[in-house]
This record gives structure tokens, C-alpha cells and sequence, in this order.
């Protein structure tokens, strides 16, 4: 609906709004890409003045003022979010010859952001926190510090600082949670932006764009979750994943050869510590020639990944954009031969370069470009590889960025640089999961670096070189936390850090501290020490096994989480003020985190230390280790050796839990457990704790690979389990459509 020339409102629902000037019409979304529901019913309610005028939907009520700028309140005349109109506070400049005698020793001088070509401004009300924002380094919450999009390769340690405000990935998506209300607001703008989340000034924060116009969505609710599962009905939700690539997965930057790939496969074998998947970084290619392979070191690709099935591990590669600029080589050859690279201003194909040397780069903003590139992919999945981890595509540049007017022509829609690039990776996650979708048939596993509001339907993301630092330690829970807030569930962080090196002590707390991590993987950098589980000595082998066993044994639970979240878009990480949102001691809980709502993890996080605070929220907890019942709204003090990781379930929980494995082959697994973890003890009886209560409990299961669920063949159980009760299990199913059902189902008391 228009509102006045400059701002038009429509009611995808009755509680999120799109807000958008009349340019933006024209604009294609990258993110919302299903098309918009307008759902809810936007009235005018009475005029005020020339522009003003309220506005209603039947949860939100917009009070426009005459000069354009707009409050949003709920139906009961709350004021959830007011334009702020108010004198902005300006930062001291420097001089020039300040600026260089700074830049002269070393800062970094950032004076960019006065180049948007609108700004969007609203009041802080100072009771609020603010989440979301994707990657971002430093703390789940983002008040007080400016951003940047704009996704940026640089693999200098990650800290909390201006340096870091932009990453590798653009969700300009985020949450404000205050004490009475909560609401998200998504700047659906693929140019460079800023988000200013009260740095400038406490009174408001900022949000505004180099290019395009504003056009945003406002999404109400009562609840975080709320926000997460609006934003995740514009953006998509990630779909079910194969169940082995929630298994453990190792890297190296680089094997390199089969022989060391075979070696490394054995050694898990030989130390009894499950893998579901080994990863051939760069060096495998012949010259960084993507969709070739070295013909010295993996002479047979097939071969190798045959010979790892029969130890139940797959194979995955690596793919970049930057594509060798070299006549005779034939991806090169035919994606000149049919335009699909990007273009100089002058019309040249534009190059720069990366690891093969002198690169272009395909133009994936071309439809055409992405139907060649994924098939492609065909080249890989024939030799057995079963996922492909898309890596370099912000795109990086070793010779300086791309400009800005490099050009995507995009099947007749030019575009430029500046307008694509924080979508470029999203654009090639898609490219390649929709080739895999098509040619493979199983659910695509595509791992993205580079991404952008949305890429969540294409793919996993990691968050990039990081750091053996426990400060990086640190900071991946934030990190991850604020991902799965964006929409992004699907994610993990380089197990023992990429860069420089990991200590034993660091490799055990990161392996126990992403313990339930979709994205499970440890990786690091070519020049590092070796941090395979086994490379030093056994006490951290088996720390190492220990919680790889863990994240098996509760694979179904993770499942469910994932099927849960196709539903809902709810993280499987998730912080814990999204289910104790009105305990203000969670709102800024860095160092914890709650996998789906039933256990609380909170991993040791600091070197040296064998003991940490924990706080548990409402309700009575079980000490995952000790079965102790906890009731909590308190900090509690847990011991926790090297190889302790502090875990809480909570009570009155069906756990589902799988047996020992080595792989995860869905098709062989016949027995499911449910650790029920009852609040109180009802007494003992002949020598034997009798526990009271009961607890429900509803499982997903299908085959685990391909898109059969999607034609129905799943099964929905519904558990109930009264602990008072001899044969207190009860099973229903809420939908029987999966033939291969469990040959035991027991329940367990814990
Ligand atoms: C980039 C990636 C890293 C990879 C390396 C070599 O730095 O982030 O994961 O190992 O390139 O391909």
C-alpha cells in the first residue's frame, strides 16, 4: 500500500511488515526468492496531516508522521518501535595529517560510511539487546558496535573490533529484544551496508546502504523464536540434510595424496574414533584447476573414494569460484566460449587472481551460468564425492578487490559488482545445489564461506579461518549462536582453529565445546601442526572420542532438531534467552549454549581451567555426567577436568540416542533408546531407584539420503514414557510412511 511517494507498506502477515520506497519495486530479491505471501490486511485507520496518517494490521498499528517517519506499535499501544528524528551525534574528525600519522604506525582509519545512499534510523530505548547479524565476531550481543556488509576474506584473527565489522557473510537480519517487547528487522539490500547498533549514540541505532533503496521488513511477536520463524518464511528454511554430514569430518589444508587420505581414514579405524567424512582442500587439483584432479597425487579418484565407502567415509572437495585463466583448459575454454565470466568495464572478461594464478570468475548472477556450473559438479559426484564445500566466493582477490563496476551481465539484467557482490557466494551455493539436487538425487551437502540472507536453503556454512586462540574458542559460540539467529542453522566452526597452531588442551576444549555442531569438522592450515584426534598422544584421543561418541549417540536428537527446524527455522544451537527470554541473566550468556530445548551445554572455554560457572535457568537440571538435580535460576560452580565438558538436561526430557557407531549408515541402524531424565526420585525399592513421572516425545526418522520424505515415505512417532509404570512406554506414530522402522525402541531412566 502507498503511503506517501516515498514509502509503500504491505502486510506479508499482520505482524511483519515490508517497507519499501518505490524503486525497490524493481529490485529481484536474492533472499525472499519463493515469492511474497501478502497475507495480512493493512488499513488505513485516520489521516493526519498531508503524509501522515495510522495504520493498522490486526497485531500492529504504524503512526506515520507528516515529515515520513513512522512508529510501530502493537494493538495495546505499546510502542515497540519509534523512527528517531532527533539531532545525530557527530564523531570527532581527525585531520589528514592525523589520519596518516595513525595510518603510519599501523591503525586502520575507517571513514566509509558516509557514502550510503539512505540511512534508516531508530530510537534505542537503553533496556534493549540486539542479536543476529550472521558472523560477526565478538559477543551474542551486538548493541554498542557498527557493522559492515560486505563479504570480505580476511583471515587476520577475528576479534570484536572495528577491523572485523565486516566478515565473510551478509545477513543484514537482526533481533531487538527489550524487556516488553521483541521485534526483527531485515534490510533486504545486497549492496555494501552499515549497521550502526548504537555506536555512534546511544540513543539510536542505524542501518543503511551504498546503493538501492530501503527495504526492509518489520517482524513482530512475542518471542524470539517468533522473530526466527518470520524471518525464516520470507528467507527459507534449510531443508533436511543427509544424515551423515551431521557426522564428525576431517580437513586438512592439504592431504596430499590418496595415500596419506587412505592413511588418515585408517587411523580413525585403528583409534576407534567415528568419521563420517574426509575433505580434499585445493592441492588435489591439477594446478588449482577446478573440476580437475592432480593426476601424481589422486591418479584415481574413484578408486580412493571407493576404497573410503568401505570404511563408511565419504569424500569431499573443494570448489572455487576463481577459474584458471588457461587457453586448453576446457572449463576455462567454454565458459569463454559462451560468455559466462564477468566483465571488465571495457568488456574484456575481468581477471584477477587467486590460488590458480591469473583467474576469472563466472558470472552466477546468469542462470545459464549457474545450470553450467552445476552440472559441472557431475564431474565430482561421478568419482564418488559426496559433497562439495564452495570456498573463496565473497569472491576473494589476491590482487586487490574486484572493482565495483565489474560487470555481471546476468541473461540480459546487468548488473554491477557493487551491487552482487554479497551474494556471489549465495549465487554459487545455489548454483551447485541445485547441479547436485538434479544430477545426484541425494540431498545436496554444499558448505559455503561466503553467503547471504537466504543461502540457508543451499547450504552449510563455516565460519571461515579462525584461529587456534582461545579468544577464537570463545568467540565461535557467540558466532555460531548469532548465525543460527539469522537463519543460518546449519554451521560450524574449524575444530582446534585454522590458522597458527592448536595445543592439545585447545583441540579438547573445541572438540567438546562444538559437541553437538551440525557442521562437525576440524580443519587447519597447510603450514600448522598436524591436529588429526590422534596427533597427540592418547589422553587427547580419547578426550576426542569421547565427545565424537557423544554427538553420535545423540544423532537422532540432532536430527530432530533439523526436521524441527524445516518447520520452524529455529537454530539447533540456539542461545539460552530463546527459551528463557524473561530471565534478563540470559540475555548476554556467551560462554552456554541450549541444543533445542532440552540440553544445556557450557563448555569450559579458558585455558587452564578446571572449573567454571555455569548458570542454569529456571526449572531442575540434570548433571549430564554425575545425574545430579540441580534447580536452577542460579550460578552453580561445576568441576570439569580436560575432559569435562558440563552438560545439563533438562528434567522431565526424553532424550532420543543412538548406539555406538563408526559411521552413520541410517540403514543399519535398528535401535533407538529414549534416556528419559525425570525430575525427582520416588523412592527405592528392592535395592532399585524408582523414579517418578512421565514425558512425551515425538521423533522423525526417513532414510536419511534423498527427497523420498518429501513424497511422504517418513515416520512421525509420538513417545509417551511413564517411569511408574512397569512397560511404561507407549508408541504411536503420527505418520507412517518409511518402511524401515526400528527393530527396538527402548526406554531408558537416567
Ligand atoms: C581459505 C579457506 C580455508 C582453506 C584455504 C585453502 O583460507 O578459508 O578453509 O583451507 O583457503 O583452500
Amino acid at each position: 500500500m502507498e503511503i506517501n511517494k516515498n514509502i509503500s507498506i504491505d502486510a506479508v502477515t499482520d505482524k511483519i511488515l515490508h517497507i519499501y520506497s518505490k524503486g525497490a519495486v524493481q529490485a529481484e530479491s536474492f533472499a525472499v526468492e519463493a515469492g511474497l505471501p501478502v497475507e495480512g490486511t493493512l488499513q488505513k485507520i485516520t489521516a493526519e496531516g498531508e503524509d501522515g496518517g495510522i495504520y493498522a494490521t490486526k497485531s500492529l498499528e504504524i503512526r506515520m508522521h507528516s515529515d515520513g517517519a513512522m512508529d510501530i506499535y502493537d494493538r495495546d499501544g505499546r510502542l515497540l518501535c519509534a523512527e528517531y528524528t532527533g539531532e545525530r551525534a557527530v564523531q570527532q574528525d581527525l585531520t589528514e595529517e592525523e589520519r596518516e600519522q595513525m595510518r603510519q604506525e599501523g591503525h586502520a582509519i575507517y571513514d566509509d560510511v558516509g557514502n550510503c545512499s539512505f540511512q534508516v534510523c531508530k530510537c534505542l530505548t537503553g533496556d534493549e539487546v540486539i542479536y543476529g547479524l550472521g558472523d560477526k565476531t565478538g559477543f551474542l550481543n551486538k548493541k554498542g558496535y557498527d557493522y559492515m556488509m560486505w563479504n570480505s576474506d580476511n583471515p587476520d584473527p577475528q576479534v570484536e573490533n572495528q577491523t572485523f565489522r565486516a566478515m565473510y557473510k551478509s545477513i543484514p537480519f537482526f533481533i531487538v529484544l527489550r524487556e516488553e517487547c521483541v521485534y526483527g528487522i531485515f534490510l533486504d539490500n545486497t549492496y555494501r551496508s552499515y549497521f550502526d547498533m548504537g555506536f555512534e549514540s546511544g540513543e539510536y541505532y542505524w542501518f543503511g546502504a551504498e546503493g538501492g533503496w530501503p527495504d526492509y521488513y518489520f517482524i513482530a511477536g512475542d518471542t524470539i523464536a517468533d522473530i526466527i520463524t518470520g524471518y525464516t518464511s520470507l528467507t527459507g528454511r534449510a531443508p533436511l540434510p543427509q544424515m551423515w554430514t551431521l557426522g564428525y569430518q576431517q580437513s586438512r589444508w592439504s592431504y596430499g595424496s590418496a595415500e596419506e587420505v587412505l592413511e588418515i581414514a585408517k587411523n580413525f579405524r585403528k583409534y576407534g574414533i567415528p568419521c563420517d567424512a574426509i575433505h580434499l582442500d585445493i592441492d588435489y587439483m591439477d594446478h588449482f584447476k577446478v573440476f580437475t584432479a592432480d593426476s601424481k597425487a589422486f591418479p584415481d579418484i574413484k578408486k580412493l573414494s571407493d576404497e573410503l565407502a568401505a570404511m563408511g567415509i565419504k569424500l569431499v572437495t573443494i570448489i572455487d569460484p576463481g577459474t584458471k585463466l588457461e587457453k586448453g583448459y576446457d572449463v576455462y575454454d567454454e565458459g569463454i566460449r559462451n560468455g559466462y565470466f564477468a566483465k571488465d568495464k571495457d568488456g574484456s572478461v575481468y581477471q584477477n587472481v587467486v590460488w590458480p594464478g591469473d583467474a576469472v570468475f563466472p558470472d552466477f548472477t546468469s542462470k545459464k551460468v549457474r545450470d553450467w556450473w552445476g552440472g559441472l559438479t557431475k564431474r565430482l559426484t561421478e568419482k564418488g564425492i559426496r559433497g562439495i564445500w564452495n570456498d573463496m566466493n565473497e569472491p576473494a582477490s589476491f590482487d586487490g578487490p574486484l572493482p565495483d563496476d565489474v560487470v555481471f551481465g546476468g541473461d540480459g539484467k546487468k548488473r554491477f559488482h557493487k551491487e552482487v557482490h554479497n551474494v556471489y557466494g549465495h549465487l554459487m551455493a545455489k548454483a551447485t545445489y541445485d547441479g547436485l539436487r538434479e544430477h545426484d538425487g541425494r540431498r545436496p551437502f554444499v558448505i559455503t564461506r561466503a553467503c547471504y540472507s537466504g543461502s540457508q536453503k543451499y547450504s552449510t556454512v563455516w565460519t571461515g579461518d579462525n584461529q587456534s586462540l582461545w579468544a577464537h574458542l570463545q568467540m565461535s559460540i557467540p558466532q555460531l549462536l548469532n548465525l543460527g539467529m539469522s537463519g543460518m542453522p546449519m554451521a560450524g566452526t574449524d575444530i582446534g582453529g585454522f590458522g597458527s597452531n592448536t595445543t592439545p588442551e585447545l583441540l579438547c576444549r573445541w572438540i567438546e565445546a562444538s559437541c553437538f555442531a551440525p557442521l562437525f569438522r576440524n580443519h587447519t592450515a597447510k603450514y600448522t601442526k598436524k591436529q588429526e584426534p590422534w596427533q597427540f598422544g592418547e589422553e587427547v584421543a580419547a578426550i576426542n572420542r569421547k565427545y565424537i561418541e557423544l554427538h553420535y549417540k545423540f544423532l537422532p536428537y540432532l536430527y530432530d532438531l533439523c526436521y524441527e527446524q524445516t518447520k520452524t527455522g529455529l537454530p539447533i544451537l540456539r542461545p539460552l534467552v530463546m527459551h528463557y527470554q524473561r530471565d534478563r541473566e540470559t540475555w548476554e550468556c556467551n560462554d552456554e549454549y541450549m541444543v533445542g530445548s532440552k540440553v544445556l551445554a557450557a563448555p569450559v572455554v579458558q585455558q587452564g581451567a578446571a572449573a567454571r560457572m555455569v548458570y542454569l535457568p529456571e526449572g531442575v537440571w540434570v548433571d549430564y555426567w554425575t545425574g545430579e538435580r540441580i534447580t536452577g535460576k542460579r550460578y552453580i560452580v561445576k568441576e570439569a577436568a580436560l575432559d569435562v565438558c558440563p552438560l545439563y538436561i533438562k528434567a522431565g526430557s526424553i532424550l532420543p540416542a543412538y548406539g555406538k557407531m563408526q559411521s552413520i549408515e541410517p540403514e543399519n541402524i535398528d535401535t533407538l533408546i529414549l534416556e528419559y531424565y525425570p525430575e525427582k526420585k520416588a523412592g527405592r525399592a528392592g535395592g532399585v531407584s524408582r523414579w517418578e513421572g512421565s514425558s512425551r516425545y515425538e521423533h522423525y526418522q526417513d532414510n536419511g539420503v534423498d527427497f523420498a520424505y518429501e513424497d511422504g515415505e517418513y515416520n512421525l512417532y509420538v513417545f509417551t514414557f511413564h517411569a511408574m509404570r512397569k512397560n511404561g512406554l507407549q508408541v504411536q506414530m503420527l505418520h507412517e510412511g518409511y518402511g524401515r522402522k526400528y527393530k527396538n525402541i527402548k526406554a531408558v531412566v537416567r
